[in-house]
């Protein structure tokens, strides 16, 4: 019925179920791997209206009590703000250290239930109940969590880990078509950078994927799920290796800061890949040739390549600098080396990076 897999942590370790007909089921999978019995589930507008109900309903015939936290949908919600807020109103209604959080929703849910749940009373458990593509093949997975503040994207949050994770593949058929293709960003980052067989695939399945039939979208999730799980389980904290997973984030984060987040996180992924790996070419770190094939299936994706002109060159070097690979002042990129295959360094050439942002 549902596939499941294990992010390895010890003591701290977590599965990650993967399947349909999920969501009906949640409250189930709460009574059997949490020991919680009330539950602050934390969502954005949108998705309350669409799942809410059904979630508290599968909770209640589970015997178990939940309660619905939202705020309005998007990006601009993702702030200390709204978790200053959350937090009172759980505070407000006695949430305390013997219930737990879930982030039911895309991943700006997920990031700041996962963020308030790491601080709220100093920790309470959560659960991730992804619903876009994104979080369901990234951002779920792996414990980063945390918020925006104006000088960048990310720079407030805590490493901190899910108890389980629950992916219902069937919520995908509600996901805006352009949400669908953020998270196929994400997804593409995975084969580009750490797996040149998956990218084969996607560039193979390119019809099934886009028609989101089921067994390949499984496949998929499965895929990335596994992938960035062995990535985690080495490097937990992003010491070194986890860092291949910001490939195309450097220059992508920028640039969705630079839009004022008017462009989808994926769709930024999918300019900063192509961005860095131009940056590799001219550095020579990469053959002539990777940047066409990278960028020839974001576009059969319905994804972008280039920097869009508009965009102020100045403000996005300044957001890149917030980067949180900066170490020292010295800014470290995740550059391909082959397809499948990435290395971090801080060795680039100022003209190359130059004429990168420039020519995009
Ligand atoms: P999101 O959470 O804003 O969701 C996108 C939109 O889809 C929202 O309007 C939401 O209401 C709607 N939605 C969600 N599920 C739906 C469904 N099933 N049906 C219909 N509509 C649905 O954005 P996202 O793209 O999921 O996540 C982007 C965020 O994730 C960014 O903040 C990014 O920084 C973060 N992120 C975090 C990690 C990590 O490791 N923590 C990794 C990648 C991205
Ligand atoms: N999305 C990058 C990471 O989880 O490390």
């Amino acid at each position: 019925m549902e596939q499941i897999l294990t992010v390895g942590l010890g003591d701290r370790s977590y599965p990650i179920y993967i399947g349909s007909g999920i969501m009906p089921r949640l409250g189930q999978y709460l009574r059997e791997r949490l020991h919680s019995r009330r539950y602050a589930i934390i969502s954005d507008h949108k998705v309350e209206a669409l799942y809410g109900e059904q979630v508290l309903q599968s909770l209640r015939a589970a015997g178990l009590e939940g309660e619905l936290f939202s705020f309005p949908a998007g990006e601009a919600s993702k702030e200390l703000a709204t978790i200053a807020q959350l937090a009172s109103t759980m505070a407000q209604r006695n949430f305390d250290r013997a219930d737990a959080i879930v982030a039911l929703g895309g991943g700006v849910s997920g990031d700041m239930a996962g963020f308030l749940a790491a601080i709220y009373m100093r920790g309470i458990p959560f659960v991730q109940v992804p619903t876009t593509l994104l979080a369901q093949v990234d951002s779920s997975v792996g414990g980063k969590t945390g918020v925006d503040i104006p000088e960048g994207k990310n720079l407030i949050g805590a490493f901190y880990q899910p108890r389980l994770v629950l992916i219902d593949t069937d919520v995908l058929q509600t996901l805006p078509q352009d949400e669908f293709l953020g998270g196929m960003g994400e997804v593409i980052k995975y084969g580009a950078s750490l797996d040149a067989d998956f990218f084969h695939y996607l560039e193979a399945q390119q019809e099934k994927i886009l028609a989101q039939d089921r067994a390949c979208l499984n496949h998929v999730i499965h895929h990335c799920c596994t992938l960035k799980a062995k990535v985690v389980e080495q490097d937990e904290r992003e010491g070194g290796l986890r860092r291949v997973l910001n490939f195309g984030h450097t220059i992508g984060h920028a640039v969705e800061a630079a839009s004022d987040y008017s462009l989808l996180h994926g769709f930024a992924v999918a300019i900063g890949m192509c961005a860095v790996t131009e940056l590799a070419e001219r550095c020579g770190y990469a053959s002539a040739g990777l940047r066409r094939e990278i960028a020839t299936l974001l576009t059969v994706y319905g994804l972008p390549a280039d920097i869009p002109p508009k965009l102020d060159r100045a403000r996005i070097r300044r957001f890149m600098l917030t980067d949180k690979k900066s170490v020292g002042r010295r800014l470290f990129f995740v550059l391909p080396v082959e397809l499948g295959k990435v290395m971090v360094t801080d060795q680039i050439d100022a003209t190359a990076l130059d004429k990168v942002l420039a020519a995009s």
